[in-house]
């Protein structure tokens, strides 16, 4: 049996763990983090307003967690252009986060979670469900796009190789022979040898 319910403080440090667990194997390979950011992000997210967070239970086990918004989060900070929506009579849920233990994929827990994400969005009068997937996490967008989630309009990463060269120098030889030498090094070297007492240096007028 799995149970949905919303988050209270006493669960942040809990989740917390568990987003870590969860996206540990994603973050890994995306050039952007998958989420969670930082401790801190997270925890100020509970005090915002308009954002839900659920929490996908099995006999107490925390084994899902879902986080939306209603508005464009992130203030000036966004990513998001709300007009783009507006334009096209898009009233979106914003899916930000969605994850489901590791231990439990494949068992239609993420199946459930999204048909609750559907009847949350239903029940508000919004239209779609929008979200933010890395295009070489390929089992999450596979996943997405069997569920009906079609690609809108995203940058995509791209990079180009530099040909560089080191900005150190290679080695280099130094010329061996002192027969080059001029007055001055000649000079200094005898006085060196005279310290030590190996070369005799005139008495001095
Ligand atoms: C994507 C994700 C939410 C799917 O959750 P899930 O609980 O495994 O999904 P379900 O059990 O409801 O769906 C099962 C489907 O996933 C496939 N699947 C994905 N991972 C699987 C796994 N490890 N074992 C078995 N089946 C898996 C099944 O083949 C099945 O395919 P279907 O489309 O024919 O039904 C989950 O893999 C996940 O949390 N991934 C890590 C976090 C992540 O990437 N989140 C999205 C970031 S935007």
């Amino acid at each position: 049996m799995i149970e949905v319910r919303r988050i209270h403080r006493r669960d942040l440090n809990k989740v917390w763990e568990f987003l870590k667990i969860s996206f540990r194997a994603v973050n890994q390979e995306t050039v952007e983090y998958q989420r969670p950011r930082s401790k801190k992000r997270f925890m100020e997210v509970y005090e915002e307003e308009g954002i839900e967070q659920l929490l996908f239970e099995a006999d107490g086990e925390l084994v899902a967690y879902a986080e939306c918004a209603y508005e464009v989060v992130g203030g000036d900070d966004t990513w998001i252009n709300p007009r783009y929506f507006e334009r096209r009579d898009m009233r979106p849920l914003f899916v930000e986060e969605l994850a489901v233990h590791p231990d439990w994929h494949g068992r239609g827990v993420g199946g459930f979670l999204m048909e609750q994400l559907h009847h949350l969005a239903k029940v508000r009068g919004l239209t779609h469900l929008v979200l933010e997937v890395a295009e070489n996490n390929e089992n999450a967008l596979s996943w997405y796009r069997k569920r009906g989630f079609r690609k809108l309009d995203a940058a995509i990463f791209m990079a180009c190789a530099i040909d560089a060269e080191p900005e150190l120098l290679p080695p280099r030889a130094l010329p061996g022979a002192r027969d080059g030498d001029d007055d001055d090094a000649k000079g200094k070297r005898k006085a060196k040898a005279a310290v030590k007492g190996t070369v005799k240096l005139k008495p001095k007028a």
